[in-house]
């Protein structure tokens, strides 16, 4: 059985005003695809913020908006999907036990999000849970955690590790994250933790996931602490 990979790629790649990068993306999946498995799960992205402020402006329920930024991620997953043709599951699954279904068909699988009041980075861990995955790979819009707002200090560095108890407690005070950028939530860390997925923070960009599939040391990794 091939390896396992569960890629979440930031919602921000399905913007609509790069042409080029779905069809990159789908080339790269298929080539992957032949040393491991990989599960996409795709963000929703600027789209449902848009979508969530403006329903929420009407008056719409915090769980309606939830299910609206589902529906966006499942569209977005849907983009890759009909970019892969046949390779890949012809929908985006609804549940953890048909995504393990699908991913046990052998095939690659995108899917958006799940449950209301999660995101899809807490999917993307649930579903490496599930399907026993041997990474989950964060594909964000930043290169990794830092210790201050890069965009604000010159100085700022990036960890190549960071224990999960120190992210929490960076999460918990959300003013020294970097940016407060929503680089985890606290459920999803929950996950990581509970199941000790190895977890890697990382740029959403061909070059730097093929990088950390090969086991390059890219992006952040999470470490846990030793027993
Ligand atoms: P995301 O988790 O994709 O948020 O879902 P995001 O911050 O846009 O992620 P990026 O930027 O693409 O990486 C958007 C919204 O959809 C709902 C939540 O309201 C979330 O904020 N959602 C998503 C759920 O309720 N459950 C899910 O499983 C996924």
């Amino acid at each position: 059985m091939k390896k396992r990979i569960v890629i979440k790629l930031s919602g921000r790649i399905f913007g609509m005003d790069n042409v080029k990068i779905l069809k990159d993306y789908a080339r790269f999946l298929v080539k992957i695809s032949k040393v491991c498995q990989p599960v996409i799960v795709a963000g929703g992205g600027n789209i449902a913020r848009r979508y969530i402020n403006y329903a929420r402006s009407s008056g719409a329920d915090e769980s309606s908006l939830d299910e609206l930024g589902i529906d966006i991620s499942r569209l977005n997953a849907k983009l890759l999907i009909y970019a892969l043709k046949h390779r890949a599951y012809p929908h985006p699954p609804t549940t953890l036990q048909e995504i393990r279904n699908a991913v046990d068909s052998g095939v690659i699988v995108v899917t958006g999000g799940l449950h209301p009041g999660h995101s899809t980075n807490g999917t993307a861990a649930l579903i490496a849970e599930k399907i026993q995955a041997s990474v989950f790979l964060n594909a964000t819009d930043v290169d990794g955690v830092y210790d201050l707002d890069p965009n604000k200090y010159k100085g700022a560095k990036m960890y190549r590790r960071i224990a999960l108890k120190k992210l929490r407690n960076m999460l918990v005070h959300k003013e020294s994250i970097a940016g407060g950028y929503d680089l985890m939530d606290l459920l999803t860390l929950k996950i990581i933790e509970r199941s000790k997925i190895k977890t890697r923070i990382l740029k959403a960009d061909i070059k730097t996931l093929e990088k950390a599939i090969k086991g390059g040391p890219v992006g952040t990794e999470i470490i846990f602490p030793k027993k």
